[in-house]
């Protein structure tokens, strides 16, 4: 089995927002009050999002980085976004629709700097995840 150093991406340092498509809500993240939720790394896109509605990102292995079903495209934002660690590379490759702004929502830290990440759910990755 394969051993991974999961170091933990810096917390973001600025309020900032995320809106969630195609739901088109928007969450605000105030580091103060980091993490939200028990759902992958602190500030992730996932431990945001969760905190309001699990329903809204799937996340099988619980946000754990051993799945990929909280697989999201980040639309706006992506250069905030922690780096991609070799873990997360590891488990996108197992994902569907992988494209350059594919991220894992658990793993995936904007740092704040931009006041707005947009990340949009592949509307297909439900079913595929499902029924797969
Ligand atoms: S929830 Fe399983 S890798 Fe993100």
């Amino acid at each position: 089995m394969k051993k991974y150093r999961i170091p933990l991406p810096p917390m973001p340092q600025n309020k900032y927002q995320i809106r969630l498509e195609p739901a088109g809500m928007v969450f605000e993240v105030d580091p103060a009050l980091l993490p939200y939720s028990r759902h992958g790394l602190p500030g992730s896109i996932l431990d945001v999002i969760s905190a309001k509605d699990e329903s809204l990102i799937d996340h099988a292995c619980g946000g754990v980085q051993a799945c990929s079903t909280c697989h999201v495209y980040i639309e706006t934002g992506l250069e905030t976004c922690s780096e991609i660690s070799e873990r997360e590379e590891d488990h996108l490759d197992q994902a569907v629709g992988v494209k350059l702004e594919s991220r894992l929502a658990c793993c995936c830290v904007p740092d704040g700097s931009e006041k707005l990440v947009v990340v949009r759910v592949p509307q297909w990755q439900k079913n595929e995840v499902k029924e797969g």
